[in-house]
C-alpha cells in the first residue's frame, strides 16, 4: 500500500524528489520570495524558526540566508531528508527526526522555543485532514508573540477541470527543467512518470480557503493566501501580540 510512509522513507524516491522534481517546482522562486516578505516585515530579525517536513531545508535554508543570526530546527521523519539537510545546512541548525503525524512531535522542539517562525514545504498534506488542524494548533502553542506561520503547500482543486490545467503545467515545468539539465527524455515521458508518480496516492489534499478557515478559528491573525497558482500555495497567519 502506497502511504506517505513507503514514500518519503525510500531513500530512492527522497533522492528523486531532490535531484529530479524540487527545482522544477513552478514559481518556486515567487514562492520563496514572498515567504522571505512577509518574514522580513513580521519578524525583521528573526531568532529561531522551526521547518517542517523540512526536506534538505530548502526554506529554512533561505530564512537563514536573510537571517544570518537565526537559529533553525530542521523537522523530518525521513533518513534521508534529514541527511540531506546535514549536508546543506551549517552551526545555525539542529535536525530532529519525527513524525509530524503525532502530537509528541512537539515534546523535541519545544524548550527551544518560543518560535519567531514556523515554515513548511510540501509536507502536511500527507496528513489527515483532522491531523492537519491538530499539527495548526500545535504550530500556533509553539509560536512566540506576534510569530508566522507560513505553510508552502499543495493543495485541492476546486474542480478536475483545474485539477487537470495544474497537472499539465507541472508537466510542462518539469519538461522544461529537465531540458535545462541536458535531458533527452520527451515530453510524453516526462508526463507518464509524473502521472505514475508514488506520492500521488499519498496526497491528502485539503482547500486553500478551509485550510485558513481553521487557522483563523485557532486565533491566527493576518491569515491569508498570499500567493496561489493552481494547487500550489502559500498561506498561514501571525500569532497575536
Ligand atoms: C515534498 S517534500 C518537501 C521538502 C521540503 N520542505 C521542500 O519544500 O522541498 C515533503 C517532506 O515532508 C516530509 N514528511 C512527510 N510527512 C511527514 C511526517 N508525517 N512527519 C515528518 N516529515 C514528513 C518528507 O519526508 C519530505 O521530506
Amino acid at each position: 500500500m502506497v502511504n506517505t510512509y513507503t514514500v518519503w522513507k525510500n531513500e530512492d524516491h527522497s533522492k528523486a524528489f531532490l535531484e529530479q522534481v524540487r527545482g522544477a517546482i513552478p514559481f518556486s522562486v515567487e514562492q520563496v520570495e514572498i515567504m522571505l516578505r512577509i518574514i522580513g516585515t513580521a519578524v525583521p530579525q528573526v531568532r529561531r524558526f522551526l521547518d517542517l517536513g523540512c526536506g534538505d531545508g530548502i526554506l529554512g535554508r533561505s530564512i537563514l540566508s536573510s537571517h544570518p543570526a537565526a537559529r533553525g530546527i530542521f523537522v523530518d521523519f525521513s533518513e534521508t531528508m534529514i541527511s540531506a539537510a546535514k549536508r546543506k545546512c551549517d552551526g545555525r541548525c539542529e535536525f530532529i527526526t519525527t513524525d509530524l503525524a503525532h502530537a509528541e512531535w512537539t515534546e523535541a522542539v519545544r524548550d527551544r522555543g518560543p518560535f519567531d517562525v514556523i515554515v513548511s514545504g510540501f509536507a502536511i498534506h500527507h496528513l489527515p485532514d483532522t491531523r492537519k488542524r491538530e499539527l495548526y494548533q500545535e504550530v500556533f502553542d509553539l509560536l512566540g508573540p506576534e510569530g508566522v506561520f507560513l505553510n508552502l503547500e499543495h493543495v485541492s482543486s476546486a474542480s478536475k477541470w483545474l485539477e487537470a490545467l495544474f497537472e499539465e503545467q507541472f508537466v510542462d515545468s518539469l519538461f522544461a527543467y529537465h531540458r535545462r539539465r541536458g535531458s533527452k527524455s520527451s515530453r510524453e515521458q516526462i508526463a507518464q512518470e509524473f502521472y505514475s508518480r508514488p506520492d500521488k496516492k499519498a496526497n491528502i489534499l485539503a482547500p486553500v480557503d478551509v485550510q485558513c478557515a481553521w487557522l483563523r478559528e485557532i486565533g491566527f491573525q493576518d491569515v491569508d493566501c498570499y500567493f496561489k497558482v493552481f494547487e500550489l500555495a502559500l498561506f498561514g497567519g501571525r500569532k497575536p501580540r
